[in-house]
């Protein structure tokens, strides 16, 4: 997969995209990350890349000419209908089902906003999808777009490890995953659960499951709304409140 990235801070990628995973899948050929710096595109003396906002306000605006003349320049040899993204807190809420699509596409071209935004121009003629990656407002669009890429890097295939370790994933099918445990088998007095060592793959499955629902319920109960679960499951659920309940009582006795 390419990526081209259009930004006025390039700098910023150098850490995130040279490091760990995203070496690797760049180093095996499996990313091609392509990084512009938008100030490249401008044709006057100053290299003049944002103005003030019409209609008045604070903060200043980045210019429509260096913009889409970067994202021309990038799309020249794309395939038709290559996504361009524009990351924005104004856009649709990235997701891990959003990360899956986006790493079905060939080829993708991502734009960070900076200042108080983009000219709507801009939106208008290039940019076919807005992402924002939640409901809180940063300096700029980079660390965002380096959070999409990160997490759509993972589904490409032969980047992890493991073939499928992707599907296994907190989210992958509205479920978040329980806990983990490597060695040593006792850690200052707390031990790994025994049924992890036994050698019994269904009743491990079951477990991770049960404990993957648990922590849904505990830190995402939103999420158990849209879930896909069995009577069984169901069930469990109500069983985690009561538990919940007894080893709060539990450890408050000790504390008293
Ligand atoms: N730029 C500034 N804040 C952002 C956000 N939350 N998501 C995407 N791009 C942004």
């Amino acid at each position: 997969m390419r990526i081209d990235v259009l930004t006025l801070f390039p700098a910023m990628f150098e850490g995130p995209m040279t490091e760990s995973m995203l070496w690797k899948a760049r180093d095996r050929g499996l990313l091609d990350l392509r990084l512009h710096q938008i100030r490249d595109f401008t044709t006057d003396s100053h290299r003049t890349v944002d103005d003030t906002p019409y209609g008045g306000g604070g903060g200043m605006i980045m210019k429509p000419e260096p913009v889409v003349s970067a994202a021309e320049s990038v799309l020249g040899d794309a395939p038709p209908g290559t996504p361009v993204i524009l990351m924005t807190p104004q856009g649709r809420v990235f997701s891990h089902q959003i990360a899956w699509e986006l790493a079905q596409q060939p080829r993708l071209v991502f734009l960070c906003g900076r200042y108080e935004g983009v000219d709507d121009r801009v939106r208008q003629l290039v940019i076919t999808d807005e992402i924002s990656i939640g409901d809180y407002v940063l300096t700029g669009g980079e660390l965002p777009a380096m959070v999409v890429i990160d997490a759509l890097v993972r589904h490409i295939p032969g980047v992890l490890g493991a073939e499928g370790a992707a599907a296994q994933d907190s989210h992958a099918d509205g479920v978040l995953e329980g806990p983990q445990y490597t060695r040593p088998p006792v850690f200052r007095g707390l031990s790994v659960p025994k049924v992890l060592a036994e050698g019994n793959h269904a009743a491990v499955a079951r477990w991770r499951r049960r404990e993957g629902l648990r922590a849904t319920w505990r830190n995402r109960p939103d999420l158990l709304l849209k879930a896909a679960l069995t009577e069984e499951e169901q069930y469990l659920l109500a069983t985690f409140a009561e538990e919940d309940a007894k080893q709060r009582a539990g450890s408050k006795s000790q504390t008293t």
